[in-house]
Protein backbone atom coordinates (compact mmCIF):
# COMPACT_ATOMS: atom_id res chain seq x y z
CA UNK A 1 0.00 0.00 0.00
CA UNK A 2 3.12 2.20 0.83
CA UNK A 3 4.46 1.61 -2.16
CA UNK A 4 1.95 1.79 -4.11
CA UNK A 5 1.49 5.44 -2.52
CA UNK A 6 4.54 6.41 -2.92
CA UNK A 7 5.10 4.93 -6.59
CA UNK A 8 1.91 7.30 -7.56
CA UNK A 9 3.77 10.46 -5.70
CA UNK A 10 6.55 9.44 -7.95
CA UNK A 11 4.29 9.57 -11.00
CA UNK A 12 2.24 12.87 -10.03
CA UNK A 13 6.06 15.08 -9.55
CA UNK A 14 7.33 13.12 -12.79
CA UNK A 15 4.26 14.44 -14.60
CA UNK A 16 4.54 17.91 -13.22
CA UNK A 17 7.89 18.07 -14.12
CA UNK A 18 7.34 16.78 -17.52
CA UNK A 19 4.50 19.36 -17.75
CA UNK A 20 6.87 21.82 -16.86
CA UNK A 21 9.05 20.93 -19.58
CA UNK A 22 6.73 21.32 -22.28
CA UNK A 23 6.27 25.27 -21.28
CA UNK A 24 8.36 28.41 -21.91
CA UNK A 25 8.58 29.86 -18.27
CA UNK A 26 8.75 33.60 -17.85
CA UNK A 27 10.89 35.24 -15.16
CA UNK A 28 9.29 35.81 -11.98
CA UNK A 29 8.00 39.27 -11.59
CA UNK A 30 7.44 40.16 -15.69
CA UNK A 31 5.61 42.55 -16.22
CA UNK A 32 2.72 41.86 -18.08
CA UNK A 33 0.41 44.53 -19.18
CA UNK A 34 -1.56 46.45 -21.92
CA UNK A 35 -1.38 49.90 -22.89
CA UNK A 36 -3.23 52.93 -24.34
CA UNK A 37 -3.11 56.23 -24.71
CA UNK A 38 -5.41 59.38 -23.24
CA UNK A 39 -7.15 60.51 -26.40
CA UNK A 40 -7.21 57.20 -27.98
CA UNK A 41 -9.85 56.34 -25.48
CA UNK A 42 -10.56 59.02 -22.65
CA UNK A 43 -12.96 61.23 -25.39
CA UNK A 44 -14.16 64.22 -25.23
CA UNK A 45 -10.21 65.82 -25.48
CA UNK A 46 -12.21 69.06 -26.85
CA UNK A 47 -9.21 71.78 -25.90
CA UNK A 48 -6.43 69.78 -28.40
CA UNK A 49 -4.94 70.19 -31.60
CA UNK A 50 -6.37 66.35 -32.51
CA UNK A 51 -9.66 67.69 -31.47
CA UNK A 52 -9.74 70.63 -34.21
CA UNK A 53 -8.14 69.12 -36.78
CA UNK A 54 -10.41 65.85 -36.62
CA UNK A 55 -13.61 68.89 -36.44
CA UNK A 56 -12.04 69.97 -39.78
CA UNK A 57 -12.47 66.87 -40.96
CA UNK A 58 -8.58 65.98 -41.80
CA UNK A 59 -8.95 62.63 -40.50
CA UNK A 60 -9.81 59.24 -42.75
CA UNK A 61 -13.29 59.60 -43.83
CA UNK A 62 -14.39 62.45 -41.48
CA UNK A 63 -13.62 60.13 -38.31
CA UNK A 64 -13.97 62.39 -35.17
CA UNK A 65 -12.54 60.75 -31.76
CA UNK A 66 -15.81 62.28 -29.69
CA UNK A 67 -16.20 60.16 -26.58
CA UNK A 68 -13.86 57.59 -28.13
CA UNK A 69 -14.81 54.30 -25.67
CA UNK A 70 -15.23 56.80 -22.76
CA UNK A 71 -12.37 56.33 -20.51
CA UNK A 72 -12.98 59.33 -18.96
CA UNK A 73 -16.34 58.30 -17.40
CA UNK A 74 -15.75 54.71 -17.34
CA UNK A 75 -12.43 53.78 -16.46
CA UNK A 76 -13.51 51.91 -13.01
CA UNK A 77 -15.59 49.93 -14.72
CA UNK A 78 -12.63 48.51 -17.69
CA UNK A 79 -10.34 48.66 -14.51
CA UNK A 80 -12.43 45.82 -12.50
CA UNK A 81 -12.53 44.12 -16.15
CA UNK A 82 -9.00 44.34 -16.51
CA UNK A 83 -8.43 42.98 -12.54
CA UNK A 84 -10.78 40.42 -13.41
CA UNK A 85 -8.37 39.64 -16.13
CA UNK A 86 -5.74 39.23 -14.43
CA UNK A 87 -3.69 42.21 -16.32
CA UNK A 88 -1.21 43.90 -13.57
CA UNK A 89 0.52 46.51 -15.32
CA UNK A 90 -1.62 49.57 -17.29
CA UNK A 91 -0.10 52.28 -19.25
CA UNK A 92 -2.12 55.72 -19.70
CA UNK A 93 -1.08 58.48 -21.04
CA UNK A 94 -2.23 61.74 -19.68
CA UNK A 95 -3.83 64.73 -21.26
CA UNK A 96 -1.64 68.19 -21.64
CA UNK A 97 -4.94 69.54 -23.04
CA UNK A 98 -6.54 68.33 -20.19
CA UNK A 99 -4.88 70.04 -17.67
CA UNK A 100 -3.82 73.29 -19.20
CA UNK A 101 -6.59 73.91 -22.09
CA UNK A 102 -5.59 77.35 -21.55
CA UNK A 103 -2.28 78.83 -21.34
CA UNK A 104 -1.40 79.19 -18.10
CA UNK A 105 -4.65 77.78 -16.44
CA UNK A 106 -4.08 74.54 -14.67
CA UNK A 107 -7.66 72.55 -14.25
CA UNK A 108 -7.58 71.40 -10.97
CA UNK A 109 -10.68 69.05 -11.59
CA UNK A 110 -8.63 67.40 -14.72
CA UNK A 111 -6.16 66.81 -12.72
CA UNK A 112 -8.47 65.10 -9.50
CA UNK A 113 -10.34 63.20 -11.61
CA UNK A 114 -6.79 61.75 -13.08
CA UNK A 115 -6.10 61.24 -9.58
CA UNK A 116 -8.84 59.35 -9.08
CA UNK A 117 -8.02 57.23 -12.22
CA UNK A 118 -4.93 56.55 -10.72
CA UNK A 119 -5.70 55.65 -7.47
CA UNK A 120 -8.55 53.20 -8.86
CA UNK A 121 -5.98 51.34 -10.98
CA UNK A 122 -4.12 51.06 -7.59
CA UNK A 123 -7.19 49.82 -5.47
CA UNK A 124 -7.44 46.96 -7.92
CA UNK A 125 -4.02 45.82 -7.85
CA UNK A 126 -2.79 47.28 -11.15
CA UNK A 127 0.62 48.85 -11.61
CA UNK A 128 1.05 52.15 -13.95
CA UNK A 129 3.14 53.07 -16.05
CA UNK A 130 2.12 56.83 -17.13
CA UNK A 131 2.64 58.37 -20.37
CA UNK A 132 3.40 62.45 -20.36
CA UNK A 133 3.36 63.31 -23.91
CA UNK A 134 1.35 60.57 -26.58
CA UNK A 135 1.42 63.12 -29.98
CA UNK A 136 -1.20 65.25 -28.64
CA UNK A 137 -0.69 68.85 -27.71
CA UNK A 138 -3.19 71.46 -26.40
CA UNK A 139 -4.87 73.66 -28.69
CA UNK A 140 -3.33 76.66 -27.99
CA UNK A 141 0.01 75.21 -27.76
CA UNK A 142 -0.24 73.88 -31.48
CA UNK A 143 -1.56 77.40 -32.80
CA UNK A 144 1.31 78.85 -31.91
CA UNK A 145 3.88 76.76 -33.68
CA UNK A 146 3.87 73.31 -31.75
CA UNK A 147 7.21 72.20 -31.14
CA UNK A 148 8.68 74.45 -33.59
CA UNK A 149 8.73 77.36 -31.42
CA UNK A 150 11.17 77.33 -28.41
CA UNK A 151 8.38 78.54 -25.93
CA UNK A 152 6.89 75.55 -26.22
CA UNK A 153 9.30 73.87 -24.48
CA UNK A 154 8.82 76.34 -21.41
CA UNK A 155 5.33 75.86 -21.58
CA UNK A 156 5.27 71.66 -21.50
CA UNK A 157 8.02 72.11 -18.81
CA UNK A 158 5.95 74.04 -16.40
CA UNK A 159 2.99 71.58 -17.47
CA UNK A 160 5.31 68.30 -16.90
CA UNK A 161 6.63 69.39 -13.47
CA UNK A 162 3.29 70.09 -12.27
CA UNK A 163 1.83 66.82 -13.05
CA UNK A 164 5.05 65.13 -12.14
CA UNK A 165 5.11 66.48 -8.32
CA UNK A 166 1.03 65.89 -8.62
CA UNK A 167 1.16 62.50 -9.63
CA UNK A 168 4.79 61.54 -8.77
CA UNK A 169 3.18 58.56 -5.88
CA UNK A 170 1.33 56.54 -8.33
CA UNK A 171 3.01 55.67 -11.01
CA UNK A 172 5.76 52.71 -11.25
CA UNK A 173 6.99 53.30 -14.61
CA UNK A 174 7.05 56.58 -16.40
CA UNK A 175 7.09 56.93 -20.30
CA UNK A 176 8.18 60.62 -21.47
CA UNK A 177 7.43 60.75 -24.86
CA UNK A 178 5.80 58.08 -26.92
CA UNK A 179 7.65 57.57 -30.34
CA UNK A 180 9.14 60.74 -30.54
CA UNK A 181 11.04 60.17 -34.03
CA UNK A 182 7.20 59.17 -35.44
CA UNK A 183 5.97 62.53 -34.14
CA UNK A 184 8.10 64.74 -35.96
CA UNK A 185 8.17 62.26 -39.01
CA UNK A 186 4.63 61.74 -39.35
CA UNK A 187 3.47 65.30 -38.60
CA UNK A 188 6.31 67.06 -40.15
CA UNK A 189 7.93 65.05 -43.04
CA UNK A 190 4.98 63.26 -44.08
CA UNK A 191 2.07 65.71 -43.55
CA UNK A 192 -0.52 62.65 -42.14
CA UNK A 193 -0.87 63.75 -38.68
CA UNK A 194 -1.30 67.41 -36.90
CA UNK A 195 0.03 69.76 -37.81
CA UNK A 196 0.76 68.14 -41.32
CA UNK A 197 3.75 70.01 -42.40
CA UNK A 198 6.04 68.41 -44.83
CA UNK A 199 9.82 69.88 -44.30
CA UNK A 200 13.05 69.00 -42.79
CA UNK A 201 13.60 71.83 -41.17
CA UNK A 202 10.12 70.95 -38.75
CA UNK A 203 10.78 67.64 -38.39
CA UNK A 204 14.52 68.67 -37.29
CA UNK A 205 13.17 71.46 -34.86
CA UNK A 206 10.76 68.91 -33.33
CA UNK A 207 12.73 66.05 -33.04
CA UNK A 208 15.88 68.51 -31.46
CA UNK A 209 12.36 69.58 -29.21
CA UNK A 210 11.23 66.15 -28.11
CA UNK A 211 14.62 64.96 -27.02
CA UNK A 212 15.28 67.83 -25.02
CA UNK A 213 11.84 67.38 -23.26
CA UNK A 214 13.10 64.04 -22.55
CA UNK A 215 15.66 64.83 -20.75
CA UNK A 216 13.99 67.66 -18.80
CA UNK A 217 11.31 65.51 -17.50
CA UNK A 218 13.58 62.28 -16.98
CA UNK A 219 15.42 64.57 -14.45
CA UNK A 220 12.26 66.12 -13.01
CA UNK A 221 10.65 62.67 -12.20
CA UNK A 222 13.71 61.38 -10.48
CA UNK A 223 13.95 65.10 -8.65
CA UNK A 224 10.38 64.75 -7.03
CA UNK A 225 10.34 60.94 -6.15
CA UNK A 226 13.41 61.85 -4.03
CA UNK A 227 11.65 64.86 -2.80
CA UNK A 228 8.21 62.47 -1.98
CA UNK A 229 11.24 59.90 -0.34
CA UNK A 230 9.73 57.34 -2.28
CA UNK A 231 10.51 53.81 -0.89
CA UNK A 232 11.12 52.78 -4.92
CA UNK A 233 12.08 54.97 -6.95
CA UNK A 234 9.48 54.75 -10.87
CA UNK A 235 11.67 54.16 -13.78
CA UNK A 236 11.59 56.38 -16.77
CA UNK A 237 12.01 55.76 -20.19
CA UNK A 238 10.58 57.07 -23.61
CA UNK A 239 8.36 54.09 -25.66
CA UNK A 240 10.48 54.42 -29.27
CA UNK A 241 9.00 52.59 -32.51
CA UNK A 242 11.23 49.97 -33.96
CA UNK A 243 10.20 49.00 -37.08
CA UNK A 244 11.82 47.19 -39.88
CA UNK A 245 12.63 49.10 -42.57
CA UNK A 246 13.33 46.83 -45.56
CA UNK A 247 13.70 47.96 -49.63
CA UNK A 248 11.21 45.85 -52.03
CA UNK A 249 14.44 44.43 -54.20
CA UNK A 250 13.77 46.06 -57.62
CA UNK A 251 15.69 46.26 -60.41
CA UNK A 252 18.49 48.41 -60.77
CA UNK A 253 19.13 52.23 -59.78
CA UNK A 254 15.46 51.87 -58.37
CA UNK A 255 16.29 49.31 -55.93
CA UNK A 256 19.17 51.47 -54.69
CA UNK A 257 17.03 53.73 -54.40
CA UNK A 258 14.74 51.77 -51.99
CA UNK A 259 17.86 50.48 -50.48
CA UNK A 260 19.46 54.15 -49.78
CA UNK A 261 15.52 55.64 -48.43
CA UNK A 262 15.58 52.10 -45.97
CA UNK A 263 18.83 53.37 -44.27
CA UNK A 264 17.76 56.88 -44.13
CA UNK A 265 14.40 56.00 -42.49
CA UNK A 266 15.89 53.72 -40.18
CA UNK A 267 17.97 56.42 -39.06
CA UNK A 268 15.71 59.23 -39.25
CA UNK A 269 13.37 57.07 -37.46
CA UNK A 270 15.07 54.89 -34.73
CA UNK A 271 19.02 55.68 -34.72
CA UNK A 272 18.30 59.22 -34.19
CA UNK A 273 17.25 58.75 -30.83
CA UNK A 274 19.50 56.03 -29.77
CA UNK A 275 22.68 57.68 -30.97
CA UNK A 276 21.37 60.97 -29.01
CA UNK A 277 20.46 59.11 -25.65
CA UNK A 278 23.81 57.47 -26.16
CA UNK A 279 25.86 60.48 -26.45
CA UNK A 280 24.17 63.24 -25.67
CA UNK A 281 24.07 64.76 -29.00
CA UNK A 282 21.14 64.68 -31.58
CA UNK A 283 22.97 63.92 -34.79
CA UNK A 284 20.10 65.47 -37.58
CA UNK A 285 22.15 64.83 -41.08
CA UNK A 286 22.47 68.75 -41.48
CA UNK A 287 23.02 69.46 -37.75
CA UNK A 288 24.55 68.57 -33.99
CA UNK A 289 23.53 69.42 -30.90
CA UNK A 290 24.10 68.64 -27.48
CA UNK A 291 21.27 68.53 -25.43
CA UNK A 292 21.76 68.66 -21.57
CA UNK A 293 20.77 65.94 -19.40
CA UNK A 294 19.94 63.46 -22.49
CA UNK A 295 23.22 61.11 -22.41
CA UNK A 296 22.06 58.17 -20.79
CA UNK A 297 18.73 59.11 -19.14
CA UNK A 298 17.10 56.27 -19.58
CA UNK A 299 16.37 53.43 -16.78
CA UNK A 300 14.71 50.77 -18.85
CA UNK A 301 14.52 50.77 -23.07
CA UNK A 302 11.21 50.69 -24.03
CA UNK A 303 9.85 49.16 -27.56
CA UNK A 304 7.36 50.01 -29.52
CA UNK A 305 7.42 47.18 -32.44
CA UNK A 306 4.49 45.99 -34.97
CA UNK A 307 5.88 45.67 -38.52
CA UNK A 308 7.90 45.29 -41.37
CA UNK A 309 8.03 47.84 -44.36
CA UNK A 310 8.97 47.10 -48.07
CA UNK A 311 9.73 50.43 -49.59
CA UNK A 312 9.29 50.21 -53.46
CA UNK A 313 10.04 53.44 -55.54
CA UNK A 314 6.53 54.55 -56.77
CA UNK A 315 6.89 57.69 -59.18
CA UNK A 316 3.41 58.93 -58.36
CA UNK A 317 4.52 59.27 -54.50
CA UNK A 318 6.13 62.51 -54.94
CA UNK A 319 4.30 63.99 -51.74
CA UNK A 320 6.16 60.62 -49.60
CA UNK A 321 9.41 61.07 -51.21
CA UNK A 322 8.26 58.41 -54.37
CA UNK A 323 8.18 55.66 -52.10
CA UNK A 324 5.17 53.38 -51.48
CA UNK A 325 5.60 51.35 -48.03
CA UNK A 326 2.20 49.38 -48.23
CA UNK A 327 3.00 47.13 -50.59
CA UNK A 328 2.88 43.40 -48.83
CA UNK A 329 5.43 40.41 -50.45
CA UNK A 330 4.21 37.51 -51.71
CA UNK A 331 3.07 34.68 -48.98
CA UNK A 332 3.94 37.42 -46.22
CA UNK A 333 0.42 37.49 -43.53
CA UNK A 334 -0.55 41.25 -43.11
CA UNK A 335 -2.49 42.66 -40.38
CA UNK A 336 -6.24 44.55 -40.97
CA UNK A 337 -4.35 47.53 -41.78
CA UNK A 338 -1.96 46.17 -44.16
CA UNK A 339 0.97 46.11 -42.00
CA UNK A 340 3.22 43.11 -42.30
CA UNK A 341 3.22 40.46 -39.41
CA UNK A 342 7.07 39.65 -38.92
CA UNK A 343 7.52 39.03 -34.99
CA UNK A 344 11.65 38.49 -35.70
CA UNK A 345 12.02 42.30 -36.21
CA UNK A 346 11.07 42.28 -32.52
CA UNK A 347 13.93 39.44 -31.42
CA UNK A 348 16.44 42.26 -33.76
CA UNK A 349 15.00 45.50 -32.00
CA UNK A 350 15.33 44.25 -28.26
CA UNK A 351 19.27 43.07 -29.23
CA UNK A 352 20.22 46.06 -30.36
CA UNK A 353 18.97 48.30 -27.72
CA UNK A 354 20.48 45.58 -25.39
CA UNK A 355 23.71 45.76 -27.35
CA UNK A 356 23.70 49.95 -26.99
CA UNK A 357 22.51 50.79 -23.70
CA UNK A 358 22.92 47.44 -21.76
CA UNK A 359 19.74 48.48 -19.21
CA UNK A 360 16.45 46.46 -18.85
CA UNK A 361 14.16 46.18 -22.06
CA UNK A 362 10.26 46.25 -21.72
CA UNK A 363 7.96 46.11 -24.26
CA UNK A 364 5.81 48.82 -24.07
CA UNK A 365 3.44 47.85 -27.46
CA UNK A 366 2.92 45.57 -29.60
CA UNK A 367 -0.34 44.30 -31.09
CA UNK A 368 -2.46 43.77 -34.23
CA UNK A 369 -5.82 45.19 -35.68
CA UNK A 370 -7.82 41.91 -36.52
CA UNK A 371 -11.25 42.77 -36.15
CA UNK A 372 -11.85 38.79 -36.79
CA UNK A 373 -9.39 37.65 -33.80
CA UNK A 374 -8.64 35.15 -35.91
CA UNK A 375 -5.19 36.04 -36.11
CA UNK A 376 -4.19 37.87 -33.10
CA UNK A 377 -3.84 34.93 -31.04
CA UNK A 378 -0.83 33.85 -33.04
CA UNK A 379 0.14 37.43 -33.05
CA UNK A 380 0.81 37.18 -30.00
CA UNK A 381 2.22 34.26 -29.19
CA UNK A 382 4.94 34.62 -31.87
CA UNK A 383 6.28 37.77 -31.06
CA UNK A 384 6.14 36.78 -27.40
CA UNK A 385 7.85 33.79 -28.70
CA UNK A 386 10.93 35.98 -29.59
CA UNK A 387 10.68 38.47 -26.02
CA UNK A 388 11.22 34.32 -24.90
CA UNK A 389 14.28 34.00 -27.37
CA UNK A 390 15.56 37.10 -25.99
CA UNK A 391 15.70 36.00 -22.35
CA UNK A 392 17.30 32.89 -23.32
CA UNK A 393 20.16 34.51 -24.92
CA UNK A 394 20.47 36.09 -21.44
CA UNK A 395 18.27 39.63 -22.00
CA UNK A 396 16.42 41.08 -19.09
CA UNK A 397 13.25 41.60 -20.87
CA UNK A 398 11.33 42.68 -17.80
CA UNK A 399 7.97 43.07 -19.32
CA UNK A 400 5.52 43.17 -22.41
CA UNK A 401 2.29 45.24 -22.96
CA UNK A 402 -0.12 44.25 -25.27
CA UNK A 403 -1.95 47.26 -27.48
CA UNK A 404 -4.57 47.85 -26.81
CA UNK A 405 -6.34 46.71 -24.24
CA UNK A 406 -9.64 47.93 -25.95
CA UNK A 407 -10.83 49.16 -29.30
CA UNK A 408 -9.75 52.52 -29.60
CA UNK A 409 -9.49 56.08 -31.93
CA UNK A 410 -6.89 54.84 -34.47
CA UNK A 411 -5.29 58.28 -35.20
CA UNK A 412 -6.07 59.25 -38.40
CA UNK A 413 -7.39 55.97 -39.36
CA UNK A 414 -10.53 57.08 -36.70
CA UNK A 415 -12.37 53.32 -35.25
CA UNK A 416 -11.80 51.05 -38.08
CA UNK A 417 -8.80 48.92 -37.17
CA UNK A 418 -9.64 47.37 -34.00
CA UNK A 419 -6.74 46.25 -31.96
CA UNK A 420 -8.13 45.49 -28.76
CA UNK A 421 -7.98 42.45 -26.49
CA UNK A 422 -11.61 43.77 -25.59
CA UNK A 423 -14.07 44.72 -28.44
CA UNK A 424 -16.00 48.00 -28.36
CA UNK A 425 -18.92 49.21 -30.93
CA UNK A 426 -18.27 52.72 -30.60
CA UNK A 427 -21.49 53.32 -32.76
CA UNK A 428 -23.46 51.82 -29.96
CA UNK A 429 -24.66 54.41 -27.23
CA UNK A 430 -23.66 51.68 -24.55
CA UNK A 431 -20.19 51.21 -25.01
CA UNK A 432 -20.16 47.82 -23.80
CA UNK A 433 -17.21 45.97 -23.54
CA UNK A 434 -16.74 42.44 -24.74
CA UNK A 435 -13.71 40.59 -24.45
CA UNK A 436 -12.53 38.81 -27.32
CA UNK A 437 -11.13 35.11 -27.05
CA UNK A 438 -7.62 36.85 -27.04
CA UNK A 439 -8.47 38.27 -24.14
CA UNK A 440 -8.47 34.65 -22.35
CA UNK A 441 -5.73 33.76 -24.13
CA UNK A 442 -3.60 36.86 -22.81
CA UNK A 443 -5.08 36.05 -19.25
CA UNK A 444 -3.61 31.97 -19.45
CA UNK A 445 -0.83 33.24 -20.63
CA UNK A 446 -0.42 35.89 -17.76
CA UNK A 447 -1.60 33.25 -15.30
CA UNK A 448 0.76 30.78 -15.79
CA UNK A 449 3.55 33.29 -16.27
CA UNK A 450 4.40 30.78 -19.10
CA UNK A 451 3.33 29.40 -22.96
CA UNK A 452 2.68 26.18 -23.11
CA UNK A 453 2.99 23.44 -25.55
CA UNK A 454 -0.66 23.19 -25.60
CA UNK A 455 -1.34 27.00 -26.87
CA UNK A 456 1.56 26.89 -28.98
CA UNK A 457 -0.08 23.64 -30.87
CA UNK A 458 -3.05 25.39 -31.19
CA UNK A 459 -2.55 28.64 -32.47
CA UNK A 460 1.07 29.19 -33.15
CA UNK A 461 1.70 25.58 -34.72
CA UNK A 462 4.63 26.47 -37.20
CA UNK A 463 6.84 27.73 -33.85
CA UNK A 464 6.87 23.69 -33.01
CA UNK A 465 9.86 23.16 -34.31
CA UNK A 466 11.52 26.12 -32.49
CA UNK A 467 9.43 25.32 -29.76
CA UNK A 468 10.97 21.59 -29.17
CA UNK A 469 14.71 23.18 -30.30
CA UNK A 470 14.42 26.54 -27.64
CA UNK A 471 13.01 23.79 -24.88
CA UNK A 472 15.49 21.29 -25.33
CA UNK A 473 17.72 23.78 -24.66
CA UNK A 474 16.30 24.22 -21.50
CA UNK A 475 14.36 26.28 -19.21
CA UNK A 476 17.67 28.48 -18.41
CA UNK A 477 18.54 31.82 -18.30
CA UNK A 478 16.08 34.30 -16.79
CA UNK A 479 13.41 32.29 -16.40
CA UNK A 480 12.31 31.00 -13.41
C1 LIG B 1 1.73 53.25 -32.24
C2 LIG B 1 1.17 54.37 -31.39
C3 LIG B 1 -0.13 53.99 -30.71
C4 LIG B 1 -1.05 53.21 -31.62
C5 LIG B 1 -0.31 52.06 -32.25
C6 LIG B 1 -1.15 51.20 -33.15
O1 LIG B 1 2.66 53.74 -33.15
O2 LIG B 1 2.09 54.71 -30.39
O3 LIG B 1 -0.72 55.17 -30.24
O4 LIG B 1 -1.61 54.03 -32.54
O5 LIG B 1 0.77 52.57 -33.00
Amino acid sequence: MLLRASLVCVFIRNCHSLLDMKQMKFPKGFLWGTATSGHQIEGGNVSSDWWRWEQQGRMHGGAVSGQAVDYWNRYEEDHALMESLGYPVFRIGIEWARIEPEPGKFDREALAHYRDILQSLKNHGIKICLTLYHWVLPHWVAERGDWTNPETLRHFERYARYVINELITFPDLWVTVNEPMVAAIAGNLLAEHPPFRNTFRDYRQTAVSLLRVHAQCYAFIHDAARRAELKKPPRVGIANAYPVLVPWGSRGWKGFYEWSIARLGKYLACHVWDNAVDTGHARLLNGFRQIPGLRGSIDYCGINYYLRMSLRFDHSRRDRFFIDETGVPPGVRSTDTGWQIYPSGLYKAIHDVWNRFKKPVIITENGIADISDEQRPAYILEHLFCVYQALQSGIPVEGYFYWSFIDNFEWRKGFGPRFGLIAVDHRDHNLVRYPRPSAHLYSQIIRENAISEELIGTYAPELMGPFETILKSGNRGRAD
